[in-house]
């Protein structure tokens, strides 16, 4: 049985989260994590497929690992995740040397299938059923629920951790394709995830985001009553141990008055909203079959502002879909200016084979078009950001330490970390000097600089 593994994580928070349960279950069936690849036993991509550019550097990994087979040719190279179920046998065909191909839905398989393929049974190829090849029901099954038990060294930080709210989505934007990979919407049982969050707390955790590609449609109808999202954090806010509670991704349609209340009455609950809108053009919106228009996305905006005026909105823009016209372009560039979002994540429209978008319309929008465009777009949202960091100075904000920073690491003489970062209850990111014990503790810092994406302070002595 391979003893050693080594997983490499692309994609999105879901992703991740399931890299760190998949070490988690392979360490409790007496596995043991590699520093590298090099030294492990078992070698496992956890994939995305939800840009070409994500799918390209999985296949340019593996095109690096098949050197790495020739010599030791007892590495089980696994690919796991989202481009797994999409391309199954495909991967194979472009690198015979894959052991293992794993879908999103069959990871909690993934003890049996690591020994099964170290005792001779390779390749295997474990994916769960297309959306269409069967009843709701039945597809829903196929995708396993996966929720193994985890200590804290599994995750990225002890004192953060993400929980699953659902699986899946039903949706199915025209560009999208992770309805189909990630399978059938499903929420789990509250009294499942208070569960989790209460022992996360126990260990030490203080931060819970939880997770869902639309968490806000979250409802666990299993009980005598439907429980929503704001039910949910209402039960989770008595949590004891826990300080903050987060939620990503919201769908602007879902964004009930309930929640936003929920929001701006319970304390923990951090005044932080992702809530994509991919474009400001109603016709485009409408393209990518969103559900809503332009103007109601502003009203949603509008409502936010009344119930929680301190709230960070942040979004996703898709740029250069299907069609898109200068004008409808231009229309996504003053929603950017008007709604002054905190930050806003950009992407060049990719086309999914296998998507309504890639059936139906031509991708027809030059990619120096995309990249002029992308470009544009984030730099109106860069001047926002940076003007709107400006009321900060001066200004003291409570902050969780997460750990020495990355973007400058100055290491003191001794060897300990003397520049740490961390997160306000709004996600912006500061850093500050000071000892790397106050990691995992929550502090006060008095802002004296600021930039585009980062708040730098000094600790205010309590
Ligand atoms: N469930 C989330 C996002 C999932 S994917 C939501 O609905 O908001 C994350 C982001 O990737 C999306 O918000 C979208 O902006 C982007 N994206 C998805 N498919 C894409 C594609 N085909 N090309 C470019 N960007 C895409
Ligand atoms: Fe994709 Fe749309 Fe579902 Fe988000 S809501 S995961 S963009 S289909
Ligand atoms: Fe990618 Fe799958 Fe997430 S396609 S964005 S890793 S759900």
């Amino acid at each position: 049985m391979p003893k050693r593994f080594f997983i490499q994580t692309v994609g999105c928070q879901m992703n991740i989260l399931d890299s760190e349960l998949v070490a988690a279950q392979l360490l409790g069936a007496g596995h043991e994590p590699a520093d590298s690849p090099q030294q492990a036993d078992a070698i496992l991509l956890n994939t995305c497929s939800v840009r070409q550019h994500a799918e390209d550097k999985i296949y340019s990994a593996l095109g690096r690992l098949k050197e790495l087979k020739q010599q030791r040719p007892h590495t089980i190279i696994g690919v796991l995740g989202c481009m797994a179920q999409k391309d199954q046998g495909q991967i194979l065909q472009r690198a015979p040397y894959v052991d293992l191909v794993v879908g999103p839905g069959q990871l909690g398989r993934l003890p049996d299938l690591l020994a099964d393929v170290a005792a001779g049974g390779g390749p295997r190829i474990e994916v769960s059923l297309d959306r269409r090849a069967g009843t709701r029901q039945s597809v829903q099954q196929s995708f396993a629920r996966f929720q193994p038990s985890r200590p804290a060294k599994t995750r990225a930080a002890p004192h953060q951790a993400m929980v699953r709210a659902m699986f899946g989505c039903d949706k199915f934007c025209t560009y999208c394709i992770v309805p189909r990979v990630r399978g059938p919407e499903q929420s789990r049982p509250a009294a499942e995830i208070c569960d989790e969050v209460r022992r996360l707390a126990g260990d030490g955790c203080l931060e819970v985001t939880l997770l869902g590609q639309t968490v806000n449609s979250y409802q666990d109808t299993s009980g005598p009553r439907t429980v929503r999202l704001a039910d949910l954090l209402v039960m989770l806010h008595d949590v004891e141990g826990l300080r903050r509670l987060r939620f990503v991704t919201n769908y602007p349609k879902h964004m009930s008055d309930e929640l936003l209340q929920a929001v701006r009455d319970l304390p923990k609950v951090s005044p932080y909203l992702h809530i994509p809108a991919q474009s400001g053009s109603s016709a485009v919106l409408r393209r990518m079959k969103r559900g809503y228009t332009a103007e109601s996305y502003r009203e949603m905006l509008a409502r936010i502002h009344a119930v929680l005026p301190q709230a960070a909105v942040t979004s996703d823009f898709i740029v250069g879909f299907c069609g898109e016209t200068e004008e409808e372009f231009q229309e996504t560039v003053e929603l950017v200016r008007q709604s002054r979002f905190k930050n806003s994540f950009i992407f060049k429209y990719s086309a999914r084979p296998g998507t309504k978008a890639a059936e139906l319309y031509v991708d027809d929008i030059p990619e120096a078009v995309k990249r002029r465009r992308n470009n544009e777009l984030l730099a109106v949202q860069n001047a926002i950001c940076l003007e709107d960091n400006q009321p900060l100075l001066g200004r003291t904000v409570e902050i969780l330490v997460e750990g020495p920073s990355k973007v400058s690491r100055k290491i003191s003489a001794d060897g300990m970390a003397a520049q740490l970062v961390g997160r306000t209850t709004c996600d912006r990111i500061v850093v500050f000097d000071g000892p790397a014990e106050l990691t995992g503790r929550i502090i006060s810092i008095v802002i004296e600089k600021v930039d585009a994406f980062t708040l730098f302070g000094r600790r205010v002595k309590q």
